[in-house]
């Protein structure tokens, strides 16, 4: 009895390769709405639909070839070092699945098996927000040209202090947003910015081109929205402008987006109060035709703080960064790695499960830039000396964390030494721009 129970699905594995072809109905219409459809349907960022058979099939061949290269879904953390919320990965297995459909045909299979294809919530997916702000006005994204990174500067009515536990971008136009950040101002440093431009808003290329007062975190499309652990929150001071940094990808037709944000204030008593803490390098002066440009930064904690997400950031001549944090007892914590980076698609990464790491442990970080002609995203050709900088033709070394910790006494030490680094960076960006003009 108990052979035959362990032998069954044995026999039946074995047999399955013979008379179980991959079918889009039964094996591959599930990964394509679990991983595709999410931005491959209409109006959403990806430039077609993956949401019937004859779509599926008539993309057969590049869908193999985008997901043999781990291209598509498009998520650039490495598997297995750090564990993220939402991550968009294939398997192996379900990599060889669509690869053996396509090479036998792409067959349907009785469609009438096939699970429906996925539905989206129309509106906030979190439901009525208790803000919402938008963009004063539309701004126009030309049809071609470099990716553009426009700060928003707008005014909040906020008549107290709140506590923030999630917010929720609605691109006006989802086809050319590819990523947000929000960032909060009470200084006003924002609106002396944007009085410089005619546009609405103004342009940047790494952070949003003064010291943020706060963060209430980011959005990239093909995402669901997630609350902050509870108890956990974001600061929100009464009369701080908000600052919202969209990331526009030109798609061949000019385009006009006027985008919201909705806020959710925490719903629950808040303990913890999150902060960002970095690890950067400033010392960036990479040699026209360098292949392979490495630079590293390290922080030892003086607190014990818990670490919630990471957000690696390069501009267009980035390939590789990779952080992890050592405890004082010598165990390595992975945090992120990042093989391929691709300017479309960063990512704030969150941590699945909140990551703590005690008083003493030393981050690291380490970036690889690539300044030759080989790399198709170079600004110039032939390639020219590359310094920091928050141009688009400038290059950053950044790797961002947002933490909590137990008391906020010590997230509030944190940060200020995190400043502290700051106020080094301002001196070096001098020091920078004298030596390289
Ligand atoms: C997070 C959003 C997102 C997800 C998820 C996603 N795509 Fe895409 N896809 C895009 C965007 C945007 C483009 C346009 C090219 C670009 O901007 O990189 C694209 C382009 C493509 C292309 C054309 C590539 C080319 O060279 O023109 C294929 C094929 C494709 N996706 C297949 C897939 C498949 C298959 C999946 C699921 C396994 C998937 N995508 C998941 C956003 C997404």
């Amino acid at each position: 009895m108990q052979m035959v129970m362990l032998l069954a699905p044995l026999v039946s594995l074995l047999l399955a390769p013979i008379g179980n072809l991959p079918t889009f109905a039964a094996q591959i219409a599930p990964i394509i709405y679990r991983s595709c459809t999410p931005c491959h349907r209409e109006g959403e960022v990806a430039p077609f639909g993956l949401e019937t058979y004859p779509q599926v099939k008539r993309f057969a061949s590049m869908i193999k070839l985008t997901t043999s290269r781990r291209f598509m879904p498009p998520w650039k953390a490495i598997a297995g070092h750090g564990e993220f919320v939402g991550e968009r990965t294939l398997s192996s297995a379900e990599i060889k699945t669509i690869g053996d459909w396509v090479d036998n045909g792409a067959p349907s299979g009785d469609l009438s098996q096939a699970p429906k294809p996925p539905k989206f919530a129309a509106g906030w997916q979190l439901g009525t927000p208790d803000l919402v702000v938008e963009v004063p006005t539309s701004f126009e994204v030309p049809a071609d040209g470099p990716d553009i990174l426009q700060n928003f500067v707008i005014p909040t009515s906020l008549t107290a202090d709140k506590v923030v536990g999630a917010i929720e971008l609605r691109p006006g136009n989802p086809k050319v947003v590819h990523h947000a950040l929000v960032f909060l101002d009470s200084n006003g440093a924002a609106r002396k910015l944007d009085e410089k431009t005619k546009e609405p808003g103004y342009q940047s290329f790494g952070g949003p081109g003064f010291f943020p007062t706060g963060s209430l975190g980011g959005w990239a499309p093909g995402g669901t929205p997630v609350w902050l652990p509870d108890g956990v929150g974001r600061y929100f001071q009464k009369g701080s402008d908000i600052v919202l940094q969209l990331h526009y990808h030109p798609t061949g037709k000019a385009e006009s987006d006027r985008s919201k944000i909705g806020i959710y204030f925490s719903r629950k008593p808040v303990t913890r109060l999150v902060g960002g803490i970095a690890l950067e390098n400033w010392e960036i002066k990479i040699p026209a035709g360098e292949k392979k440009y490495r630079r590293a930064s390290s922080y030892v904690l003086p607190k014990e703080a818990t670490f919630l997400s990471v957000t690696p950031h390069m501009h267009l001549l980035g390939r590789e960064m990779k952080a992890d944090a050592t405890l004082p007892d010598g165990k390595k914590i992975p945090l992120v790695w990042i093989k391929e980076w691709d300017f479309r698609w960063q990512d704030t990464f969150v941590f699945k499960s909140p990551i703590r790491l005690p008083k003493g442990t030393k981050l690291e970080m380490y970036s690889v830039h690539d300044n030759s002609d080989e790399i198709s995203t170079n600004p110039f050709t032939p390639p020219r000396e590359i310094f920091y900088g928050e141009g688009s033709n400038d290059e950053m070394s950044l790797c961002i964390f947002e933490i909590t910790t137990e008391h906020i006494p010590d997230l509030l030490e944190l940060i200020a030494d995190d400043g502290r680094h700051r106020k080094v960076l301002e001196r070096a960006i001098e020091l920078t721009k004298k030596g390289g003009g």
